[in-house]
């Protein structure tokens, strides 16, 4: 069957942990097209939290089959980590719920020292990055260097990895930055060989069969935000890969119209971390009460959430771009206790109106927001759409109204559980 498309519509960290996991069950193969160890997915079921970083978010279910698919750039360390903790944590054992693409491409220990070494450099202007070597390894990637998954199995593999090592090695020669390579690579080989413990596939053949078949149905969970594309994110202050729905294409090795569904995930407000323009954003302490509520630090990172309104200008960008079917809003019960809501429907721009996501989002830009009424009661204990107040709904068609598409899915709390379906 078609693959269903689930992804973040705003600067990531919209929840897509939590939904691809209570959606699984629906799916016999989830898989993951982009991004890598940058990403921090959490769940929580059954009293126990979880952040997975490149495995994706249908590990848990016991039919489900996952796929790390060719547009992932893959850290084996970090591979190796999640792996060893989910398999003592959960007693699953992964390597038979997981594969992984043999064209997907391997993070090196001297793309993660680049990330670092690059970020330095820009000093003032650095672009917030996690610092897990997505943007050199992409580089690589574009520029044809790169070492992919399959290459572990070759005899050259280490004379590759040599070549590819000593480049970066000029490159770092061109910084002023001090770095420790010998434990590293001592540990990344050790993780290169753990990878021989699980299936290493051809995965466009296999996701293209699983299309064939009439019983499969398959669902790929998007990673970062569409609002950090690297073609029409808020660019330079984006991730090095294309998170909207054509990257799930490219990073599966899937045609176009084998896409079905596209679920586009958004908060009830806007967060971002990293640097970068961010138009809604709060400085005050209403901002500080939307991170405090919502435990807006990074699940990757640990750094603080920048947190503010919801930006419908910046959504609906990301409707079209990606051809949103159905919207998820999570994290309603965030904003409880609030009195008044604001939503941006609009920029101003030296002095002119804006409806639209302008090329530069630099400059001065004043949002202009509509109000609305809270509804000041928990919803963290709701169950059905029509136990949801008023004041709620009329937040949600207002946004179904501006976006033109429906919200199917409404999350009101951190917990499996936590989940409306209308
Ligand atoms: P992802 O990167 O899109 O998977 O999102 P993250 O896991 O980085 O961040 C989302 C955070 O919000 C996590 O801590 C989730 O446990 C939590 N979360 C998800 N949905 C809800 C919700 O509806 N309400 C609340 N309060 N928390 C939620
Ligand atoms: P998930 O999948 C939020 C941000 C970083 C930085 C920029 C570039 O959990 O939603 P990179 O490490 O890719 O070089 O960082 O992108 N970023 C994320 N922000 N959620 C993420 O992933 C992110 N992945 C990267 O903070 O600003
Ligand atoms: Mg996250």
């Amino acid at each position: 069957m078609k693959v269903d498309v689930l992804l973040g519509l705003q600067w990531g960290d919209e929840g897509k942990g939590k939904i691809v996991d209570v959606l699984t069950p629906n799916y016999q193969v989830v898989t993951r097209f982009q991004g890598g160890a940058n990403a921090g997915h959490s769940l929580e079921f059954n009293n126990m939290k979880h952040v997975l970083h490149l495995i994706p978010s249908g590990i848990f279910h016991q039919n489900t089959k996952n796929i790390i698919g060719n547009g992932v750039v893959l850290d084996p360390v970090i591979f190796r980590q999640e792996v060893l903790e989910i398999e003592s944590k959960f007693g699953i054992d992964v390597p038979q719920r997981l594969s992984l693409a043999k064209k997907a491409n391997l993070i090196l220990p001297t793309h993660k020292i680049l990330d670092g070494a690059m970020e330095q450099s820009k000093g003032a202007s650095k672009i917030g990055s996690t610092l897990k070597g997505i943007g050199p390894a992409y580089t690589d990637k574009a520029g044809r260097n790169a070492l992919r998954v399959g290459d572990i199995l070759q005899a050259n593999f280490r004379e590759k990895y040599e070549t590819l090592k000593a480049l970066h090695v000029k490159q770092l020669s061109l910084y002023n930055f001090d770095y420790q390579l010998e434990a590293l690579e001592a540990e990344w080989f050790e993780s290169i060989e753990f990878l021989k413990r699980f299936s290493l596939i051809d995965s466009e053949q296999v996701i293209n069969q699983y299309i064939r078949e009439a019983d499969t149905k398959i669902l790929a969970e998007g990673a970062q935000g569409s609002m950090l594309d690297i073609d029409f994110g808020s660019y330079p202050f984006v991730t090095s890969s294309n998170t909207i729905c054509a990257g799930a294409c490219t990073g599966m090795g899937i045609a176009p119209h084998s896409i079905g569904g596209v679920l586009g995930i958004f908060k009830a407000y806007c967060t971002r971390v990293g640097s970068g323009p961010f138009p809604t954003e709060l400085f005050d302490e209403t901002g500080q009460k939307l991170r405090d509520i919502g435990h807006e630090y990074g699940a990757t990172t640990g750094r603080p959430r920048r947190c503010g309104w919801l930006d419908l200008v910046a959504l609906k960008y990301s409707v079209m771009l990606n051809g949103v079917t159905g919207l998820i809003m999570t994290k309603a019960d965030v904003l409880d206790s609030f009195e008044t809501l604001k939503v941006a429907v609009a920029y101003k721009i030296n002095g002119e109106i804006c409806d639209y996501f302008p090329y530069d989002i630099e400059q001065e830009i004043e949002p202009v927001y509509r109000e609305f009424k809270g509804w000041k009661c928990d919803i963290t204990c709701k169950n059905s759409e029509a136990d949801l107040p008023v004041e709620l709904m009329n937040y949600i068609r207002f946004i179904e109204s501006e976006t033109g598409v429906p919200v199917t899915i409404v999350s009101v709390g951190p917990d499996r559980d936590a989940t409306i379906l209308r």
